[in-house]
């Protein structure tokens, strides 16, 4: 049930920086005006900037940034707009909440944003640096009549999302290191993780859940030592502006239900191809255990990664059997 502080809340994020009388929030929501300044009263409890002054009304400051799905919703367009958002302070891993949401049942459409995981994860197992405040950790819920093996497009299909997102945004140049990787300025801003359940019966997909995990800022005392040399941060604390999380989330839920629901496979690999980081590079290819250089060559209809490697031999590498990473940054975890 949507409460009223929800509703106030929701009108007020929609007509920020604008004042709003207390009574026109009452008639439009239906209940008395003790009920409105109640909600106002627990809002501004939780941080939330909102002024009162006479014969104007409610006021949530434009400089308000605290997330929630009435921060987002604004920025939603016809697709994405039902979508159903719900915003954590700290949880382990919203991939692992939205799992355990997914085999209760859950429907499509199901988003949890987190602004800190406390066990953040990667894929092969890694863990992933979710620290407060600084990064977006957000998982998507999707029940897609496809097989396992095209689920590589919501990996891709998420990478081209949020690089495009990030270039609209923050404004700089966003590459994607195949397969699930965003790189700005030639180090890494974004990790996305698909875990995926397989229906036996069927052979296609029960859910998917589609995470991503995005550096905004800086963390207040920097990256970790291992991740110094190989991660950034989208933006900087100088040209940080309030909305800019909600905004950039929006954007990508925006054009990754696009995607989703519109686009073939080939015009999202087109552009996949034309942001990636490695095409034309020499790499280094780990599997089970084994370094190897090669070419990077091409990205095949499939999503697969196509390599050359020194003895001549072409192989189409799935995104599941191994990591890659140009043979510049050495053998630094991807
Ligand atoms: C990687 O870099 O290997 C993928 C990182 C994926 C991180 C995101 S953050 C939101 C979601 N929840 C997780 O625990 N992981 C993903």
């Amino acid at each position: 049930m949507i409460t009223v502080k929800q509703k106030v809340l929701s009108i007020l994020e929609e007509q920020k920086g604008e004042s709003i009388s207390g009574t026109s929030l009452a008639n439009n929501l239906s209940v008395s005006r003790n009920a409105v300044w109640k909600a106002i009263k627990s809002l501004q409890g939780e941080g939330y900037d909102i002024t009162a002054v006479t014969n104007k009304g409610y006021c949530l400051s434009s400089g308000n940034d605290i997330l929630s799905e009435h921060s987002i919703k604004p920025y939603l367009n016809d697709n994405t707009m039902k979508l159903r958002i719900e915003v954590h302070k700290s949880v382990g891993s919203t991939n692992t909440l939205l799992k355990e949401l997914a085999i209760n049942n859950e429907a499509e459409g199901k988003i949890i944003i987190a602004e800190e995981q406390t066990e953040g994860r990667g894929r092969f197992g890694r863990s992933f640096y979710s620290p407060s405040k600084t990064g977006i950790y957000m998982s998507i819920l999707l029940r897609p009549k496809m097989t396992a093996e095209e689920s590589l497009f919501i990996t891709t299909s998420a990478a081209v999302a949020v690089a495009k997102a990030i270039e609209k945004i923050a404004g700089c140049q966003a590459k994607i290191k195949w397969v699930n990787d965003i790189y700005c300025d030639g180090k890494k801003v974004c990790g996305i993780l698909t875990e995926a359940a397989i229906d036996f019966e069927s052979g296609g997909l029960e859910y998917a859940v589609l995470g991503i995990g995005i550096n905004i800022l800086k963390p207040e005392n920097d990256f970790p030592v291992d991740l110094k040399a190989i991660a950034t941060s989208i933006l900087k604390k100088e040209t940080y502006l309030p909305n800019t999380k909600s905004q950039l989330i929006a954007e990508i839920l925006n054009n990754f239900f696009q995607y989703y629901y519109n686009s073939s496979n080939k015009e999202v690999l087109e552009e996949y191809r034309n942001r990636s980081f490695l095409l034309g590079k020499e790499i280094m290819v780990m599997s089970g255990g084994k370094e190897e250089r090669a070419l990077a060559k091409d990205i095949d209809d499939k999503g697969q990664m196509v390599v050359e490697f020194p003895d001549g031999t072409v192989k189409a590498l799935n995104s599941g059997e191994v990591s890659i990473l140009p043979v510049s940054e050495g053998n630094k975890i991807d």
